[in-house]
């Protein structure tokens, strides 16, 4: 409990004042008393509710398109915006009643827009009365429609009375324009009572996507909690900024007595409840919906790709940081005879395909060349099919894989799969289905020549799908380490990392033999630029936005995983410092192997 709330309570106390019909966010009229003075909050049909999981949601055909009836020509009916003391509610004036409307989406008849008010937070980190999928969201707004043919008496008594669309909000950097005006007149009405007209077209309210929802039967959020409401939580977002979200926290709420009104409306929303034996349906026929797209940043960025990917929620997944050889987890085990990992026709020319996925730069590597990777403990031969690079935004960033703690400017993943499932399709849901190889790169002072026709080519495939630009006769040693042929003619390796993990893109399937190289690819800063220059966009004007400037999944938990090492590079000195390891063991080892090259 806050001070705030300590004096508020003590005030309450002093003045020796029940509050017998009131409720509030906190204190002792907070939600969970709620069911003490009216007993419809104790039901087992309430709302909020957390959305689940893919798997436990019924897609239902039968919840259609909604019809949305003058939502976007409200300023005919000069709604009012008032401060009620629990939230900022839109009510729309009694004349017009009837004249906004909606149909469709699985609702039987016509739902007339009584009203909308928003639920937030303290914090953008919480506010919303639904979650999604544990997810809290900063405000969640609420438009409230009764049946057609009936008064609010009439709708409470029956589980589909009322219908009310729910809305999540997301912080984005900027001001969100189709709110601004409502925010802006949130400051007309900061204290408990203040109302002032304000024409606000309902439909810059909705998300892009309304075909989109989710739907079970619940109640309404706030005493006396009836359970009469069809809830429609709409799959698509809409943004906010910060400085908007501050606007409704400036707001006050009811206080002790009636103009009273000190203590600051920072926190309105009542917390989840359990679903019982509800059932929760979705409008759409797929596990991700069209809305949304798996990126790196916003609401797109990894931290959310398991609240629709599950597996990237796993405990095996990539990248990981390398730890240093001396810890536990790192495990030197020559019978796996990791020494022997050979690179097959690494050094034979083929001719690569450059593309953008919107994602990543990749090179396909056409299956003839018959660049393949074998022994070195992988459970077969696996042949390369592509490779692919990660960057950041600065030279400090961007690789995916970490040595250390240590992060570097970019890293390549060269991807094969086992030759007895055909194709990186058919083996990306076997166990042992791909093998990558990946590279740490350097900056260094002057270009690598070697890059420079990939690089020459990058403003061709721009834009995400661009036409796919050939670039012929590379070959895998230029753009590796030149002693990667020698694997194959005397049997020798350069050193590795080896562990179990996932791809680092969604699905995040949990079926790669990583093997991450200690030798470091070296590139320079203009180099490592061009590729920022790569758009996430298909077409049109370009804006900062819409460049690539970063698209690394940061590392995941090792859990109960080992890391091999294919030479033993534990040191008896008891030094943990990373640098002087790798000078004494790994230098003289790969002068030792340039010389005899
Ligand atoms: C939507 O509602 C309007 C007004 O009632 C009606 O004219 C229109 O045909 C409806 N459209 C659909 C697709 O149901
Ligand atoms: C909006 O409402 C006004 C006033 O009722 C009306 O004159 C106008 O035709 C309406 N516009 C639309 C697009 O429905
Ligand atoms: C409702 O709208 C009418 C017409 O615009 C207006 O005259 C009236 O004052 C409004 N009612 C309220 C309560 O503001
Ligand atoms: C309202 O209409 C529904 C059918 O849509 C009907 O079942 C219900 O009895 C009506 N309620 C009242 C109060 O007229
Ligand atoms: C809501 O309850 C009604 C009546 O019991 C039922 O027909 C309907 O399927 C329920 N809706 C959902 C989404 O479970
Ligand atoms: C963004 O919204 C806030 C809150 O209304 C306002 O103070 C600020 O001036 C707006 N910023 C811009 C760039 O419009
Ligand atoms: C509250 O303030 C209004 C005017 O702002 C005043 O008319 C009213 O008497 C006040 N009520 C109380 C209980 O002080
Ligand atoms: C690469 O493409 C060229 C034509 O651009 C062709 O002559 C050559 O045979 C190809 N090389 C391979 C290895 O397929
Ligand atoms: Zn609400
Ligand atoms: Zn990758």
């Amino acid at each position: 409990m806050t001070p705030r709330m300590i004096l508020a309570l003590n005030v309450i106390a002093l003045l020796g004042l029940t509050q017998s019909a009131e409720w509030s966010y906190d204190g002792k009229t907070a939600p969970s008393y709620w069911k003490d003075q009216y007993p419809k909050c104790g039901g087992q049909n309430q709302s909020p509710i957390d959305l689940p999981a893919n798997s436990k949601l019924v897609y239902d055909a039968s919840l259609g398109k909604f019809n949305f009836t003058g939502y976007s020509n409200m300023t005919a009916n000069s709604p009012i915006l008032k401060n009620n003391g629990h939230t900022v509610q839109l009510d729309i004036n009694d004349t017009s009643v009837g004249k906004t409307y909606m149909t469709g989406g699985g609702l039987v008849g016509k739902y007339v827009a009584l009203q909308l008010h928003f639920h937030w937070g303290p914090d953008n980190k919480r506010g919303s009365e639904h979650t999604f999928r544990g997810r809290e969201f900063p405000l969640e707004l609420h438009i409230v429609h009764i049946k057609d043919n009936m008064t609010l008496a009439d709708a409470k008594n029956v589980y589909d009375g009322l219908a009310v669309l729910g809305i999540f909000f997301l912080v984005d950097g900027e001001n969100n324009t189709d709110i601004q005006p409502l925010v802006e007149a949130l400051r007309d009405i900061r204290h408990y009572g203040q109302s002032r007209p304000l024409n606000l077209d309902f439909s810059r309210l909705m998300p892009a996507h309304v075909t989109e929802f989710y739907r079970y039967n619940g109640s309404l959020t706030t005493p006396t909690c009836d359970e009469a409401v069809i809830w429609t939580l709409f799959e698509d977002k809409i943004t906010i900024s910060d400085a908007q979200m501050r606007e409704f926290r400036a707001l006050y709420e009811k206080g002790v007595s009636a103009n009273e009104t000190k203590e600051p409306l920072d926190m309105n929303y009542r917390p989840v409840l359990p679903l019982n034996s509800r059932t929760v349906k979705k409008s759409f026929d797929k596990a991700i919906p069209d809305s949304w797209h798996w990126g790196y940043h916003g609401y797109e960025a990894p931290e959310n790709w398991p609240l629709y990917y599950e597996e990237c929620g796993r405990a095996a997944q990539s990248p990981i940081d390398i730890p240093h050889p001396n810890k536990p987890e790192m495990v030197f085990d020559s019978s796996m005879n990791l020494d022997t990992l050979t690179f097959i026709n690494y050094d034979q020319a083929f001719n690569g395909s450059l593309s953008n996925n919107g994602h990543a730069v990749q090179i396909d590597i056409a299956p003839s060349a018959g660049l393949a990777i074998k022994n070195g403990g992988l459970p077969g031969t696996f042949r390369a099919a592509q490779f692919h690079l990660h960057w950041g935004p600065n030279d400090q960033s961007g690789s995916e894989h970490t040595l250390q703690g240590k992060m570097y400017p970019m890293e390549i993943h060269i991807v094969h799969y086992n030759e007895k499932y055909g194709s990186v399709a058919g083996a990306v849901s076997q166990p042992d289905g791909l093998a990558v190889v990946g590279f740490f790169y350097q900056v260094s002072p002057v270009p690598n020549g070697k890059y420079s026709r990939i690089v020459s080519e990058l403003p061709k495939i721009a834009y995400k799908n661009s036409p796919k630009v050939e670039i012929p006769n590379i070959n895998m040693v230029d753009l590796t380490h030149q002693d990667l042929r020698l694997s194959e003619t005397r049997g020798k390796h350069l050193p590795f990392y080896r562990y179990k993990g996932s791809l680092t893109t969604p699905g995040c399937a949990e079926v790669v033999t990583w093997t991450v190289m200690e030798p470091k690819i070296q590139i320079s800063a203009s180099q490592i630029d061009a590729f920022r220059e790569m758009l996430h966009i298909t077409s049109g004007p370009v804006t900062h936005e819409d460049k690539m400037v970063t698209n690394y999944r940061p590392v995941q938990p090792l859990n109960y995983r080992a890391v091999y090492m294919s030479l033993d590079m534990k040191t008896t000195t008891g030094t943990s410092d990373a640098s002087s390891l790798r000078a004494i063991i790994v230098i003289p080892i790969l002068a030792l192997w340039s010389s005899m090259w």
